[in-house]
């Protein structure tokens, strides 16, 4: 598993990291969920991402468990904070950031985290009251480094610009083949300012490996199918996408990857990329997404994707949040 230097910061990650939206301590069940995470360790994957929200803390908590018993130092542990916890626990405010990363650490049984980000910009906290508290937080050795997700470009760079705080090293966006929002203008950006991306959703939910056949129902064990992990899966019913993706099969084959292998390396080629964040429900998907690490994407066949994918690629924000 090769590593990659997290922004302007000393850290080092493996390009593949394991998040935990919506699965671990969620629908997943719990000796599935550890397997993932046992295997992931076996493979080099020592980046763990997470949040206060993700199934309302109950990630947090799962991990707390099954990390409690390797060395702290083993792993670079991630997490955020925003969306709402309880009807008056949600935003970036002083307040809200000394209640949430307590209330973290107690979930994940540990002392730190790695990463503290910003799940959203919160409009309605200023920023420098927003800095500060993140910064207390990083003095008080709570947590090493800052970073944000999908935040607007201006902002970032207001952050970065402010006197006697803490700045960001990460940025979490939504990246794949088939959302590419992040190249006009968070990707530029950050290049300037220090900053690596972590990325979510490489594999679009599982819709870039290939399991969504055109005109077919989603596979029964899938996400699309999942009551409880399907909400944000709008784009499984796109049939023109589908079809595309399954024209994708033989650029994979060709090159001896599987189409999970194909749709991480595609995003690690780009240099400001420090991570992939996958999801797994299973150790075998842990397995066949680990084995994009090192992968190398020649420019024709870059291009190849281009064409196939066309104007199935999105560059605009989300229409909806997910967290
Ligand atoms: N910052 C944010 O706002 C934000 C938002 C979303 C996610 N995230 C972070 O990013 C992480 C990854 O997001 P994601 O789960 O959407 O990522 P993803 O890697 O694009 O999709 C993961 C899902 O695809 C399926 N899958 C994974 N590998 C597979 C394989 N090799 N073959 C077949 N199916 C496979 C699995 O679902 P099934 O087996 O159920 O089909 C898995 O749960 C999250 O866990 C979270 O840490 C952050």
């Amino acid at each position: 598993m090769r590593k990659r230097q997290l922004g302007s910061s000393d850290l080092m990650v493996s390009e593949i990291s394991l998040g935990s939206w919506m699965t671990y301590g969620g629908a997943v069940e719990r000796e599935r969920a550890e397997a993932c995470v046992e295997k992931a360790f076996e493979l080099g994957i020592d980046f763990i991402d997470t949040a206060n929200v993700y199934s309302s803390g109950g990630a947090e908590e799962f991990l707390g468990e099954v990390l409690a018993d390797r060395p702290r130092d083993s792993y670079v542990l991630a997490t955020k904070l925003y969306f709402a916890m309880s009807d008056s626990d949600r935003g970036l405010s002083r307040e809200q950031v000394f209640k949430q990363i307590d209330a973290s650490l107690r979930r994940l049984r540990t002392d730190h985290v790695d990463l503290y980000q910003g799940h959203r910009y919160d409009w309605d906290t200023p920023l420098e009251e927003t800095m500060e508290a993140l910064t207390e937080v990083v003095r008080q050795g709570k947590a090493r480094y800052l970073g944000f997700s999908e935040w607007p470009e201006e902002k970032i760079r207001e952050a970065q610009s402010l006197d006697g705080v803490e700045h960001f090293v990460s940025s979490q966006p939504q990246y794949s083949m088939i959302w590419r929002g992040p190249e006009r203008d968070v990707i530029p950006a950050s290049r300037e300012l220090g900053i690596s991306q972590i990325v979510w959703s490489p594999l679009g939910q599982g819709i870039l490996t290939g399991k969504y056949l055109p005109g077919e129902a989603a596979p029964s064990d899938s996400r699309a199918a999942h009551e409880r992990m399907n909400y944000f899966m709008d784009r499984a019913g796109d049939q023109v996408l589908l079809e595309r993706v399954q024209r994708l099969r033989p650029v994979a084959e060709e090159l001896d990857l599987t189409m999970a292998q194909l749709a991480i390396a595609w995003v690690l080629r780009e240099e400001n990329v420090a991570a992939a964040i996958i999801g797994a429900t299973r150790p075998e998907q842990v397995e066949d997404n680990a084995a994009a690490s090192g992968v190398q994407l020649d420019a024709a066949t870059l291009q190849r994707v281009d064409e196939i994918l066309g104007d199935s690629v999105r560059w605009d924000p989300p229409a909806s949040t997910p967290s």
